[in-house]
């Protein structure tokens, strides 16, 4: 099953009972950034799992008790070029394609940071349940760069466009009383319940017809794409890129690096 045949070091599977799967991303020494290997395999994991009828709700979360996703990683990303950085975008935008459409439900059970990729992780599930410990936010801003994984496009649907747009520009980072208090979040439970209050939604949700589900998710999501806004997907990808031939981003990551404050234009 999945994973089985799979090469994987940055992504770890767990199949449960009762058709639950639970996807665990794990570079802990990065607080689970993600680089393009571990893009990659989860890209290979969602398709498979995608493809695998014995599975009906996928869970997805991350190592340890600190991090869901710390974002994409930045020390990977400082050096891209713009077309390295358009491809690892387009690499990031698959994954969360996967998450959103794949006809299985998918749900972000976020234990801890999940910012800027990893909030767009969260974002493209179907719905987020949070430990009371976890903070939510957008900081690329403060990096020289655009959200690049499809906050620009999932983001508003969620929280509304001002709420975004705030979010976006000011990089503030939230907890998750705030995220739920602005939509963003279905549920806050005490960080030592959140793997039992999400494993115990899976399986009431697995219980239910997975052929209802998969058509009422499909519908679900056309109306919530009847604004147009996913074909506006790779204008964000381009804008993502083009930054990474902008001061501005060789000097935000290298002082995020650095442990220190960019000095930008
Ligand atoms: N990419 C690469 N490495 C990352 C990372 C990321 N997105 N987020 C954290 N790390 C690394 C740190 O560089 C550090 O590595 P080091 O031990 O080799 O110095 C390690 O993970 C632990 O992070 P640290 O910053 O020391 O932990 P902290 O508790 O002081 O702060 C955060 C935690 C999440 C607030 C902070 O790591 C952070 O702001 N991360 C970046 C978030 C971000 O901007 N994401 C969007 C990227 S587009």
């Amino acid at each position: 099953m999945t994973a089985e045949n799979l090469n994987l070091n940055n992504v770890v599977v767990e199949k449960l009972e009762k058709g639950v799967v639970i996807v665990r991303v794990s570079r802990p020494e990065a607080l689970n950034a993600l680089n393009t290997q571990a893009l990659r395999e989860m890209t290979e994991v969602l398709q498979q799992i995608s493809r695998d009828e014995s599975i009906r709700v996928l869970v997805l979360t991350g190592e340890g008790n600190k991090a869901f996703i710390a974002g994409a990683d930045i020390a990977e990303m400082k050096d891209m070029t713009p077309a390295e950085a358009v491809q690892f975008s387009q690499l990031g935008h698959g994954v969360t394609k996967l998450l959103e459409s794949m006809p299985k439900v998918t749900i972000a059970a976020v234990n801890g940071y999940a910012l800027g990729g990893g909030m767009e992780m969260a974002v493209a599930c179907d719905f987020i349940i949070a430990g009371e410990q976890a903070v939510f936010g957008q900081p690329e801003v403060g990096l020289g760069i655009i959200p690049g994984f499809g906050a620009t496009i999932r983001l508003a649907k969620f929280v509304g466009l001002p709420v975004a747009k705030e979010l976006i520009f000011s990089g503030r980072r939230i907890r998750s009383a705030e995220a739920k208090a602005i939509g963003l979040v279905n549920a806050v439970y005490p960080a030592a319940e959140l793997t039992t209050r999400v494993l115990e939604l899976a399986r009431t949700i697995s219980a239910q017809s997975i052929v209802a589900i998969g058509n009422a998710k499909r519908l679900l999501n056309e109306f919530s794409e009847s604004t147009g806004s996913m074909a506006k997907i790779d204008a964000e990808a381009q804008a993502f890129g083009g930054l990474f031939g902008k001061k501005d981003q060789k000097e935000g990551m290298a002082a995020f690096l650095e442990k220190r404050t960019p000095a930008f234009v």
